[in-house]
């Protein structure tokens, strides 16, 4: 097999099974996707196509058990659907979203981190900086994988109403460096940026020595996440404007169902109905 040419996105296949740690030493020497998966088909094929990094994000949430937004989301949810992904047993790394108001305090952070970690997550992400700086230093002061989650936190949509792109004002801009560095500090392996300007996303990137995943954030991120679904249309009633879908999944699947009922109706022969009476 020493003459088989590995498609770069595909080498780390070759390697052992994928880490945070691994994810944390590609800091400037590799870009990564990643995606999110909320049970064991999705985790197995995105596995199998060689995604390297793999969320139980709480947009299951929205994409999967029809809420309007992530607040919805409960421990038991999320449990749920990282133990169906954890299933697949893949090598990239799996982790998995602290949900809505589980990380109120340091102690219910690290327990709620734990019971995630019991299902089968091998990291858990929390959204917030400063505000959540002790949970974070709980948690992995507890030995438990850490991400990190800045700029639009969509668990935060009650209170700001809209999914609003950060980093545009000097304050924002400053208090988003500033939590990257914190979170780097408390330990986090690599941190999320959701919705951040490009040039701030650009700067944390290049000002922090963990790997940041963009997601609406531009190009210049070390790696880029995409809730699945989006990207393969499966949930087409939404799409984010960032996210142009590969392929079309539920119109596919609609256009096989509604030509399998045309041909059942088309060959079924219908005897006329036959009553006592007749
Ligand atoms: O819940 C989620 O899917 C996420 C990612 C898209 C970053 O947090």
């Amino acid at each position: 097999m020493d003459n088989v040419l590995i498609p770069p996105h595909l080498d780390w296949v070759t390697s052992p099974k994928i880490t945070p740690e691994i994810i944390r030493s590609w800091k400037g020497v590799r870009r990564f996707g990643a995606l999110t998966a909320y049970d064991y088909p999705m985790a197995r094929w995105l596995d199998e196509a060689g995604v390297p990094l793999l969320l139980v994000g709480d947009s299951v949430g929205m994409v999967v058990l029809g809420h309007p937004d992530t607040t919805h989301v409960s421990m038991n949810d999320m449990e749920h659907h990282i133990r169906a992904a954890a299933r697949s047993q893949p090598n990239g790394c799996l982790g998995g979203d602290l949900p809505y108001r589980s990380y109120e305090t340091p102690a219910e952070a690290v327990l709620n981190a734990q019971r995630l970690v019991a299902a089968g997550a091998e990291f858990v992400k929390a959204e917030g900086g400063r505000e959540i700086e002790t949970h974070v230093r709980a948690i992995t002061a507890a030995g438990i994988h850490f991400c990190g989650h800045l700029g639009m936190l969509p668990q935060h949509i009650l209170e700001e109403g809209a999914y609003r792109i950060k980093g545009r004002t000097d304050t924002e801009h400053e208090r988003l460096l500033s939590d990257a560095r914190l979170l780097e500090a408390a330990g986090a392996f690599a941190v999320v940026l959701e919705l951040v300007t490009p040039p701030v996303a650009s700067e944390i990137t290049r000002a922090i020595s963990i790997p940041t995943i963009g997601i609406g954030s531009g190009p210049d991120c070390d790696g880029q996440i995409l809730v699945t679904s989006d990207l393969i249309g499966a949930f087409p009633w939404f799409t984010p404007r960032f996210v142009k879908p590969r392929v079309q999944t539920v119109a596919a699947a609609r256009q096989a169902v509604v030509g399998w009922l045309a041909e059942l109706s088309a060959g079924q022969v219908l005897a006329p109905a036959r009553h006592s009476r007749d």
